[in-house]
């Protein structure tokens, strides 16, 4: 699998379908009702893009009045992450980096969320291991991946091949990465088409 680079063209037409199907929305939904975030808890945003996860989740640092939380974000596109600070304030700590290189100490992150990424990563296990490697004990991933679907493989043509996985051979994948508590969640019924787009995981280091 030759990994698509998401240059400027790509970022564009990223925007558009994601757009029309409301992911931005359906994301801030699940991000404000279902995933707990605390007072001083350091979370990463791992392949950002645009910023869709990052937005939401400043959006819910404000509306719940949390302090102390920090916002780490990378993505390995210089044109995603030009995107990036055009749609999220200043407040988060953002890098250019390879999932497969992350250069975060052992256990920092109370947090890992990351969407619509993995997918392009040819070695996924050591991506899920270096997440596990950044969470604090008990520290907790949101993945949301695409579902393998004849609708994805139509809708992603434009953006090189995902390899999506199903819920079961995913969660295969992240407790032999030594992650636990695998669990899926549906997107919100504000959001319910999403569902038909992609599956959100849960697990905890
Ligand atoms: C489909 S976009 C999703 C972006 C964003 N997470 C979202 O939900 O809108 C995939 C992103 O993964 C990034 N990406 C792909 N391979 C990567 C890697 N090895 N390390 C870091 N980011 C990567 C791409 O640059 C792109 O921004």
């Amino acid at each position: 699998m030759s990994p698509i680079i998401y240059d400027n063209t790509v970022c564009k037409r990223y925007k558009i379908l994601v757009n029309a199907f409301f992911y931005p929305h359906g994301i801030r939904d699940f991000v404000q009702k279902r995933i707990p975030i605390k007072n001083n808890d350091k979370i990463l945003d791992a392949g950002c893009g645009y910023g869709i996860l990052s937005k939401a989740i400043l959006e819910k640092v404000k509306r719940e009045r949390l302090t102390g939380v920090e916002q780490h974000a990378f993505d390995i596109s210089a044109d995603m992450l030009d995107a990036f600070r055009e749609r999220c304030d200043d407040n988060v700590h953002l890098q250019q980096l390879d999932v497969r290189q992350l250069p975060y100490k052992d256990g920092v992150f109370d947090l890992i969320v990351t969407s619509a990424m993995l997918e392009y990563v040819p070695d996924i296990e050591n991506a899920l291991v270096s997440f596990r490697r950044c969470l604090k004990p008990g520290g907790k991933t949101y993945v949301f991946m695409s579902r393998k679907s004849a609708l994805n493989d139509v809708l992603f043509l434009p953006f090189g091949k995902p390899r999506c996985y199903s819920f079961p051979k995913f969660k295969n994948l992240l407790i032999r990465a030594g992650f636990r508590d695998v669990n899926k969640h549906n997107f919100p019924p504000t959001s319910f088409w999403l569902n038909a787009w992609g599956i959100i995981v849960e697990a905890v280091r």
